[in-house]
């Protein structure tokens, strides 16, 4: 019989029971479950609501489920529906009357709530501790790489030369972001609704303020009808997943690009690769490709959440139940890619010939002539203006930027100096850029000590 069973006659049909369950997939709150449940009659014995003996064995026999659970030795059964049912029923099985007292106060609806609170926040903590570790990646090849050039691109095309490590500690500034988001989420994730009951509360006299202090808790709920509805805190959890993926997605494309015969830029270890069951030559960037390809499950998942809780009234719905999957999938893929990318990334072996030779291309460097010629004195969009006729006339000639005679170059740029044609090294457009933030040597090595001290903390 279910715990409801008072007002129930006649057994549930089976397609119901299979229907209603959630216990085939909350199961992985129960340890969760537990310290919550230990937390509150803790309280409750303390609140003089129930014997201080009951509440000690009510935790000695939460334990021990706790064991059988993580052992294996234990039943579960789509009868029960959930997990909160099923820990409950196995301690009434084992104590009896005492057991019954640990739902005093609390309904599922502020359990579930509690629960999926406290596992988020150990999640939370363990996802940001992985971008860290992914960061520490990036910045040790980008340590080891340091004088690196490559050619860096805007839609796609050459544009200007960049160190590569440069490129790298770009996504080390996204994931820095993505990390301070998590951190700011924790703080909302980080509230005690229990004590909220099915909706209004209760009327026996408990100390919200002592379960959330055992708990670890730093604040408690201020609206017992908000704080059972909410799932806010899960939205935009999953919404600081759905950037981070974004951002994996976005390196994935780099590394998908360099790996391709084209760029060359790079070699991802074989370990990090698969082949093709047809073509023998075949080495493909699987990780990065399905990590790319993931990021559509993890922002469907944010979807999924958002349009379960439109249009829902207050307060509790059963619709909520339906919040768990999209979730625990988002944290489960995210835990993975955070599992493969930083090996992956570390065990990348850069070219730098090819990158270097990508970055010859004198046309990088045409900027760097006009803001010379700003130098000179001409205001800039004239500057710019000639150094296109420039780039025009060496195009119709079949010359290349660097191979530019003066006395050619000034017959379209009076103002020209012997210096504007010595400006066509990629090395020495990008030493130029020592400006904060920019792709300077100096600059981004002061920023990548600036992150391993950040990171050593
Ligand atoms: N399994 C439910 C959920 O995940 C627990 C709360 C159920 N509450 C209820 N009144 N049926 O939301």
């Amino acid at each position: 019989m279910t715990l409801w069973g008072g007002r129930f006659s006649g057994d549930q049909k089976k397609e119901l029971i299979e229907f209603t369950e959630s216990v085939s997939f909350d199961k992985r709150l129960y340890r969760h479950d537990i310290a919550g449940s230990k937390a509150h009659v803790e309280m409750l014995a303390e609140s003089g609501i129930i014997p201080a003996k009951t509440a000690k064995s009510i935790k000695t026999e939460l334990d021990k489920i706790g064991r059988r659970i993580e052992s294996g030795d234990f039943e579960f059964t789509s009868e029960l529906e959930d997990i909160h049912m099923h820990i409950e029923n196995a301690l009434i099985k084992s104590l009896g009357d005492e057991g019954a007292r640990l739902h005093t106060a609390r309904s599922r609806n502020d359990q579930v709530c509690l629960d999926i609170r406290l596992y988020m926040r150990d999640e939370t903590l363990a996802i940001i501790s992985g971008i860290r570790n992914f960061q520490k990646a990036l910045i040790a090849q980008a340590d080891l790489n340091s004088d690196a050039i490559m050619p860096g691109y805007t839609h796609l095309q050459h544009a200007q030369p960049v160190l590569f490590a440069h490129h790298l500690l770009a996504y080390v500034e996204m994931f820095d972001r993505d990390a301070a988001r998590l951190n700011d989420c924790l703080k909302r994730i980080n509230v005690m609704p229990l004590g909220s009951g099915a909706i209004a509360g209760t009327t026996l006299p408990i100390n919200r303020r002592k379960t959330a202090r055992i708990l670890g808790f730093r604040e408690i709920s201020g609206n017992s009808m908000d704080a059972v509805a909410d799932r806010d805190f899960e939205c935009e959890f999953l919404s600081c997943l759905a950037i981070f993926a974004m951002h994996v997605s976005r390196l994935s494309e780099d590394i998908i690009l360099w790996m391709s015969k084209e760029f060359s830029f790079i070699e991802l270890a074989d370990a990090f690769c698969t082949g093709s069951s047809l073509m023998p030559q075949k080495k493909n960037p699987d990780v990065a490709e399905l990590s790319r390809g993931k990021t559509g499950r993890i922002y469907g998942n944010l979807v999924a959440l958002l349009t379960i809780c439109k249009g829902l009234p207050l307060s509790y719905n059963r619709d909520l139940q339906e919040d768990k999957e999209p979730l625990f999938d988002s944290i489960d893929t995210v835990v993975k890619i955070l599992a493969v990318f930083p090996p992956m990334i570390a065990t990348m072996k850069i070219r730098k010939d090819r990158m270097l030779a990508g970055a010859m291309n004198p046309g990088l460097m045409a900027t760097d002539l006009a803001e010379e010629l700003v130098n000179l004195g001409v205001p800039f969009r004239k500057a710019h203006g000639k150094t296109g006729s420039l780039v025009k006339w060496c195009e119709k000639n079949g010359i290349p930027l660097d191979k530019v005679k003066l006395e050619d170059m000034k017959k379209i740029i009076p103002e020209a100096t012997a210096g504007c044609t010595m400006l066509f090294d990629p090395g020495k457009s990008v030493a130029k850029r020592e400006i904060a933030g920019g792709t300077g040597p100096r600059e981004v090595r002061s920023r990548l000590n600036a992150w391993k001290r950040k990171l050593s903390k």
